[in-house]
């Protein structure tokens, strides 16, 4: 032990120092001090923070539960009006649920106790972490619980350009020729550090039993190895990391790597530097044309899916259902009859302004079978013509009374013909305690769900109807959101979405 008394006059000098000068601290006033040691170039860090969709203009947050065998949690963004971007995404996703299932993923509706049975849960968590006029770089975490072993999480990043199309991974932020040195840099922040020694001379049998029987050493390629790559806002290249980046042997937990900018900036691509500008200064996104409010993108191959869909108005009960839906932020469908748009001109303007759909019901509500093409045609045209006098808009969607169609109505209906695959019969009960368990019983993913906006108790079950979709999960649709994806045929008959008949499947 070092004698006290031979260091007190030292310490006392110090400490009249710190008195005095107020800015070296006793520990550091060592008689020579070692020169500080150069900052490293790479250390391990935090993940990049994902952007919150809420201060991006058009970012749609969508997410997905569903209780399968094979359970998901998703979460995703879509930006309203880059169909390329969103229609990518769609497809990424569909991919990895394609490969979970083992099999066609298809749309299902929660159910809690089989997911909180199941351990194998898959996690999706799409982000967009950084924007700037037409580039748009995002995140994709994906986690799946592994029986026994915990989760395996693998993180991918993506920068788009929305102008052209273009779509490019992680490792295309370091120019080519630098890969192996933005290797060797993240092997610095992991490896490279001198371990802690210990006084025992055997390391835990555990360690030395993994090191013994690895493989040999397989860096991984570029593009595993920054799969992940992204920029923090002080312009530090980040890297998640499962492997070495050295050997590719699995790490024991996984870390995220900064490579300072001072280190990784000379070794950047264009895109590279492009990126990481933004990340110190980001900007807006390129203004983009965003899609009517009833008609955003929405993918019902991906998500349970139901339209709900409304016959015979507009009266006076379609304004009180227009506020319910509103209240619920839904979009619905509305197949009007030519005489009452006529009516309540002023309803079905409001309808329109509401974001829903209007299509056609006929003016006055015949069996069109029964009648001469003729008629027939004036019929359909006639209530196209009031409809877009009234609301501005060309309905696009035709729906016979009774649905009712033969080959002579489907020639001449000059737009798709859309059923449905739920009857309320809301206008036989006109009791909610008796539709509402009927439609929510034959509901099922890309359903078209027929009611009535000019009966008061069909009006009144609408609160309820469409907490309980909701609630199991559904995302409620108009008929375009339904069907998106799929090129609809004039004059053909249209039921629901999906690959049980009558449905039209979407892939
Ligand atoms: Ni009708």
């Amino acid at each position: 032990m070092p004698s006290t008394a031979a260091r007190a006059p030292l310490l006392t000098a110090v400490l009249v120092m710190a008195l005095t000068s107020c800015s070296i601290a006793p520990q550091q006033a060592a008689p020579s001090p070692l020169p500080p040691p150069p900052p490293p170039n790479s250390v391990v860090g935090e993940p990049v923070a994902a952007m919150d969709p809420a201060g991006i203009p058009g970012a749609l947050p969508t997410s997905l539960r569903t209780g399968t065998s094979a359970p998901v949690s998703a979460r995703w963004i879509y930006i309203d009006g880059a169909e390329n971007f969103n229609n990518r995404l769609d497809g990424g996703l569909l991919g990895i649920l394609d490969q979970n299932s083992g099999g066609r993923y298809d749309p299902s509706v929660a159910d809690t106790a089989g997911a909180a049975a199941s351990n194998k849960v898959l996690t999706l968590d799409h982000e967009i972490i950084a924007t700037g006029d037409a580039m748009v770089g995002t995140r994709t975490t994906r986690s799946k619980m592994v029986p026994g072993s915990g989760p395996t999480v693998s993180v991918t990043t993506e920068y788009t350009d929305l102008s052209t199309g273009t779509v490019e991974p992680g490792a295309a932020l370091v120019a080519k020729d630098s890969i192996e040195q933005i290797r060797k840099l993240l092997g610095e922040a992991i490896e490279e550090k001198p371990q802690p020694s210990t006084p025992s001379a055997s390391p835990s049998p555990g360690s030395t039993a993994v090191a013994s029987s690895s493989p040999a050493a397989v860096p991984p390629p570029a593009g595993t190895l920054l799969g992940g790559a992204a920029f923090s806002p002080e312009g530090d290249l980040v890297v998640p990391l499962a492997v070495s980046p050295v050997t590719g042997r699995p790490l024991a937990a996984p870390v995220t790597v900064h490579v300072t900018a001072k280190s990784s900036t000379r070794l950047l691509s264009d895109l590279g530097r492009r990126m990481q500008q933004l990340a110190s200064a980001p900007r807006p996104l390129m203004p983009l044309k965003p899609a009517p409010a009833g008609q955003k993108h929405v993918n019902c191959d991906l998500v349970p899916c139901a339209a709900l869909t409304y016959d015979d108005g507009p009266n006076e009960q379609t304004a009180r259902l227009l506020d319910i839906l509103a209240a619920h932020k839904v979009h619905a469908t509305f197949f009007e009859q030519g005489i009452y748009v006529a009516t309540h001109p002023e309803i079905a303007a409001s309808v329109a302004a509401g974001g829903h759909v209007l299509a056609n019901h006929t003016m006055r509500h015949p069996d069109l079978t029964k009648l001469s093409t003729a008629a027939v045609q004036a019929e359909i045209q006639g209530t196209s013509n009031v409809i877009k006098s009234a609301t501005g808009v060309d309905p696009g969607f035709l729906r016979p009374p009774y649905g009712a169609s033969n080959a002579r109505v489907n020639s001449v209906a000059g737009m798709p013909i859309i059923d449905w695959s739920v009857d309320s019969l809301d206008w036989q009960s006109r009791d909610k305690a008796v539709f509402l368990p009927k439609i929510l019983k034959l509901v099922k993913p890309g359903a078209v769900i027929l009611q009535h906006d000019i009966h008061s108790t069909t009006v009144d079950g609408q609160d309820q109807l469409i907490t309980s979709l909701q609630g199991l999960g559904y995302h409620l649709v108009t008929v375009p959101q339904l069907f998106q994806g799929i090129e609809l045929q004039n004059g053909r008959a249209y039921f629901c979405r999906g690959t049980t008949s009558p449905c039209t499947p979407g892939r």
